[in-house]
């Protein structure tokens, strides 16, 4: 007899605070994306270019790049690079982002400036990922295995980066006495 094990989801963390953290702050809050009275997202302002995001760029880049390079490394036949698509930041007291994935890139990640100062109520600022594999099934002990991971609550603290496949769906929600300030963005490799 053997088991298989297949399909796993592979998450990237990394941590870094940057010299010019503050001025990365005010970016992100200035730039920030908001919702309108139905809460539908509405894009803030384009901050992709700016120079002050050099040295975060290059290190988000270099993360995905050793990382993925990693993962891929029996399926990739020459070097493939890592480069944006688009980035975006949320700034807000009070924010639900409900179920969603990023089905047009490969993939994305989040890095926290300000994790805020969360309210007492349950994954309140953290980021949560839902398992790939137990959408629409049947579930009973036989299925335990999937049912207790069917998501992973992640908590992002100032520095932290995650990246996570464009595919994985994830969702946010946010309350608290100051803001939580991220910056989002998709990557692909070519
Ligand atoms: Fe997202």
């Amino acid at each position: 007899m053997e088991i298989l094990n297949l399909w796993e989801t592979p998450l990237v963390v990394n941590h870094k605070e940057f010299s010019n953290q503050t001025e990365l702050l005010d970016i992100a809050v200035h730039c920030t994306g908001t919702e309108d009275s139905n809460g539908t997202f509405l894009p803030g302002k384009k901050f992709l270019n700016d120079p002050k995001l050099t040295k975060l760029k290059s290190w988000i880049l270099e993360t995905a790049n050793d990382s993925i390079e990693k993962i891929n490394r029996e399926f990739w036949d020459k070097k493939y690079s890592a480069r944006f698509l688009d980035m975006w930041s949320w700034s807000s007291n009070n924010y639900s982002n409900p179920l969603h994935s990023h089905p047009n890139t490969s993939w994305a990640g989040v890095y926290c400036l300000d994790p805020g100062t969360p309210a007492n109520k349950a994954h309140n600022g953290s980021t949560v990922f839902y398992s790939p594999g137990n959408w629409g099934t049947f579930l009973d002990a036989g299925l335990a295995f999937l049912d207790r991971r069917a998501y992973h609550i992640h908590n992002l603290g100032a520095g932290d980066l995650i990246l996570f496949p464009g595919f994985l769906k994830h969702s946010a929600q946010y309350v608290g006495t100051t803001p939580r300030t991220v910056i989002a963005f998709n990557l692909i490799f070519d």
